[in-house]
């Protein structure tokens, strides 16, 4: 049995094709039933729905042979003991600075002011502005970023964005980019030894199916 770990929502979406283009359906809809683990037209591959920030540890320890997560959450995790051999090109989005639209960050930045960084991204927070010599307090959150300038918890936030509509819905602005991202095939690396029969397929219908360049989002 290959067991496949994705997170509900737009990976979930977007892997689905890729699946298909693997000869896999999914059979069950998670937004209609709250099973965790979900048939699919393969008898020797299931899917296991967990949080996108669990992805990498499924893999990792083997709960999951294969999985689907973003850089962002890649980077947080550390990707020890992944195997990734793909960049799906899906779920692309950016990880960005904002401010509120009060809120001078470039004066700030240029004065060497000591900022309050809120973010569930302190990894990728620490190393952006150490890279810059911008010293930060760094808040971890685990959701709702966009309140944290809002209620003066923080003076800005590292969060992802994609339309830019929350920004723009809570009344903050996007002052860098820090990096783009996208989601990637992640695969434990005894599985891929000792399932290479089943695995390596998928791993190749993936490659072949990856949208070179899908609209940015
Ligand atoms: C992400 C991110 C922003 C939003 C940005 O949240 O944290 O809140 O999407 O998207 P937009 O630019 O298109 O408005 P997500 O919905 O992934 O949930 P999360 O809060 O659990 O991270």
């Amino acid at each position: 049995m290959i067991t496949l770990a994705l997170s509900k929502g737009r990976i979930f979406d977007e892997t689905l094709p890729l699946l298909r283009a693997a000869g896999i359906e999914v059979l069950e809809d998670p937004e209609k039933s709250r099973k965790l683990i979900l048939p699919t037209s393969n008898p020797e591959v299931r899917v296991v729905l967990v949080r996108a920030s669990d992805v990498p540890t499924y893999v990792e320890h083997g709960g999951a042979d294969l999985g689907v997560t973003g850089k962002d959450t890649l980077i947080e995790h550390g990707g020890q003991g992944l195997y990734q051999p793909l960049d799906l090109n899906i779920s692309r989005c950016r990880v960005s600075v904002a401010v509120r639209a009060d809120f001078d960050y470039a004066s700030a930045v240029r004065q060497g002011s000591r900022l309050k960084v809120a973010t569930k991204y302190t990894s990728i927070a620490r190393e952006f502005f150490a890279s810059k010599g911008v010293h930060v307090d760094l808040i971890k959150l685990y959701g709702s970023m966009e309140l944290a300038p809002l209620t003066g918890l923080a003076d800005a936030i590292v969060d992802l964005v994609s339309t830019g509509n929350t920004l723009k819905a809570n009344h903050l602005v996007e002052v860098e980019r820090i990096m783009d991202i996208s989601a990637r095939l992640v695969v434990n690396q005894a599985s891929l030894k000792l399932k290479q029969a089943v695995i390596r397929p998928i791993i190749d219908a993936f490659a072949q199916a990856i949208v070179k360049n899908p609209a940015t989002s």
